[in-house]
């Protein structure tokens, strides 16, 4: 398959009346072209049916979100019962922990990545507070060695040997922000549930990234939104899973609302919470309908391209640039170099001129992105990016004179 075989699905940003070298996929993805059409629909579909669109539009509200289930579970390798579109990821974030972190005098501590993002650091804190812990001795930090970016899973084992029995959970990025490392999930997942603890996942940068199987890796539970990779719209919804052995046990404790009540006997408005089963039973609220239709129009590029093709052609194009950027002198590369452990981003820190450098990019047509203090993040979509993407960002790079 070509690279950028997809590109003409999707609307290019331009930049001095030239079509950008759009490299920001890991922060905003890109709009597909059949996002107006799909929310067009709803908006036609509200003007003329007024509330019977719950039930007669011609993809109706009432089970709207239903209509993502298949291809978002299919992106994580997932069961369709152990995924829903619901809310944004910090939200989400919290309504797992509290099913989840489950903090007892023993075993109260929360694992985390030292540089997760602070979105997760503070979820994270405010949950061992809330909870009357102090975050200062009870959030954990898997820290890199010293002079490194990266983590090393053998830092990770030897903070379980010490400390594994008091830790409640752990929460980590899939693919790491910042960095771009791409966890070995699956090892960490197991490794983690061998000491009794639950293991949980942010997947905001590996979801629509790399390929996951969730299921299988016997993960917890995970969050994510759809605004980077999924091309879902600024602040689009996110989405949750729940492993199915959480999923159906109805003992444990959630936030609830009426959205999560079984379906038969929602607009009964008299019983007792009755919770779905699996993770739609962590639903609080219907949900808005046009940024789930913009969700519907980019997950069918998905269900088409395939995540497992999309994943093999984004590790050759990654192969190819990553090669030639390591040779750079003005910069360091701090996302892996094994393809295997990273996904489509690359971080570059720069030690001197880094604003410069990173205003020439954009001065040239670049949209990439800056993280404090010094590296520059870029991302190689294959789902709209191409070889000359590449090739005009690596001319563009050359020709920084610092
Ligand atoms: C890894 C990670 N976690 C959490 C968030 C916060 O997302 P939201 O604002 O949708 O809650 C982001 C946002 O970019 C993120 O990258």
């Amino acid at each position: 398959m070509a690279h950028g075989k997809y590109r003409d699905q999707f609307y290019i940003p331009h930049v001095n009346g030239k079509e950008s070298i759009y490299l920001c996929g890991n922060s905003l993805g890109l709009q597909p072209k059949k996002v107006k059409e799909y929310v067009n629909e709803e908006l036609d579909d509200w003007a003329a049916l007024g509330v019977e669109g719950h039930l007669h539009a011609r993809h109706p509200w009432l089970p709207y979100h239903e209509f993502l289930t298949k291809s978002m579970a299919d992106l994580v390798g997932a069961h369709q019962s152990e995924v829903v579109v619901m809310n944004s990821l910090t939200v989400n974030l919290h309504l797992l922990m509290a099913s989840f972190y489950r903090p007892t005098k023993k075993r109260y501590k929360i694992l985390i990545e030292s540089d997760a993002f602070p979105s997760d650091r503070y979820a994270v804190a405010s949950q061992a507070k809330w909870h009357g812990y102090d975050p200062k001795e009870s959030i954990v930090q898997w820290r890199p060695k010293q002079g490194e970016h990266c983590l090393q899973i053998e830092d990770l084992e030897s903070i379980l040997k010490q400390q594994g029995e008091e830790i409640a959970m752990i929460l980590l990025g899939g693919v790491n922000y910042y960095t771009g490392q791409y966890f070995n999930i699956e090892e960490i997942t197991k490794l983690g549930q061998q000491y009794g603890i639950i293991v949980g996942w942010d997947l905001a940068h590996a979801t629509g990234n790399v390929e996951l199987k969730l299921h299988e890796w016997n993960v917890d539970f995970a969050a994510w939104c759809s605004y980077k990779y999924l091309n879902s719209g600024p602040g689009s919804l996110g989405a949750i899973f729940v492993h199915d052995r959480h999923g159906n046990d109805t003992t444990i404790p959630r936030l609830s609302g009426w959205w999560g009540h079984n379906k038969q006997t929602r607009f009964g408005m008299r019983d007792d919470f009755d919770p779905l089963p699996g993770a739609e039973g962590w639903q609080l609220s219907n949900p808005p309908i046009l940024p789930l239709a913009a969700m519907r129009a980019s997950l069918e590029i998905f269900d088409t391209a395939g995540i497992k093709n999309l994943r093999d052609i984004s590790k050759r194009m990654m192969v190819d640039i990553y090669e030639i950027m390591v040779t750079k002198k003005l910069i360091k590369m701090i996302t892996p170099s094994h393809p295997d452990e990273r996904g489509c981003q690359i971080s570059m820190l720069v030690e001197r001129d880094g604003k410069q450098l990173f205003e020439h990019l954009s001065k040239n047509g670049v949209i990439a992105d800056w993280r404090e203090p010094n590296v520059i993040r870029i991302a190689v979509v294959p789902l709209y990016n191409t070889n000359d993407d590449v090739g005009r960002f690596l001319g563009v790079l050359d020709s920084f004179k610092d």
